[in-house]
């Protein structure tokens, strides 16, 4: 029986797959944050001197990839990047996701819509039939904290504040239990246009392409239904 960390490496691992075929010392790799991302930053360290560089969706990526001695750009010095690949903390049949526990939304959200292909790395338990369990995580302008907390709980969800936090941008994250996410695209459009919000942890309007998901028997691979 492998661990939920032997999957997780089981997922990175087929990632850098993906990584191998696009591999050129022209190519930028976008790279996520979290366990599962960390893992494949570790496994991208070999990749050193056959891609040109990448681009972090967090501080703590990026550290973690310039201590492997890879590149790592500002996103405004990228036109373009073949693959993102990162986490997430639920994934439906659709490849929509929720996304941000590590608190990393905004830039995940940033770096992938400048990719070709989201690759989603996750163990199986990531895989839902409809996303809402997960508290949402909303990123908010600190200032706004309460006027968006309100507007979260008029949708019939309970924000919690994640106390102590602050993200890369300097804001807070209110994690928001009980929403029955039935039109993702839809309850995602609607969060972000609150005003104070800087982006909600739905990836669904721009969900993955790809979902490398490690089950006990070997890879499960998904890719994004045609509309
Ligand atoms: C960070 C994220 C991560 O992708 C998500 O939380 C999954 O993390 P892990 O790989 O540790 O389970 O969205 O903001």
């Amino acid at each position: 029986m492998l661990s939920q960390q032997q999957l997780k490496q089981q997922a990175a691992d087929a990632a850098l797959e993906f990584v191998d075929a696009v591999a050129a010392p022209d190519v930028v790799i976008g790279v996520g944050t979290g366990s599962t991302a960390d893992l494949f930053i570790d496994g991208l360290a070999r990749f050193k001197g056959r891609i040109g560089a990448t681009v972090a969706s967090s501080e703590r990526s990026a550290q973690r990839l310039a201590g492997h001695g890879l590149k790592v750009l500002n996103l405004n010095e990228v036109g373009t990047m073949p693959i993102y690949v990162d986490g997430a903390d639920e994934i439906d049949a659709r490849l929509h996701m929720i996304k941000g526990g590590g608190g990393a939304l905004t830039r995940e959200k940033i770096v992938a819509s400048v990719a070709e292909r989201f690759i989603c790395i996750a163990d199986e338990s990531k895989l839902v039939e409809r996303m809402g369990k997960f508290p949402l995580p909303v990123e908010v302008i600190p200032m706004a904290r309460e006027a968006v907390a309100r507007r979260l709980a008029q949708l019939g969800g309970q924000p919690h504040l994640r106390e102590g936090f602050v993200t890369d941008n300097g804001n807070v994250i209110l994690d928001v239990s009980g929403l029955q996410i039935t039109d993702a695209c839809a309850l995602e459009a609607r969060i972000n246009n609150f005003a104070g919000v800087v982006t909600c942890g739905l990836f669904a309007i721009a969900g993955a392409d790809v979902a490398l998901l490690a089950t006990q028997s070997g890879i499960r691979r998904l890719d994004r239904p045609a509309a």
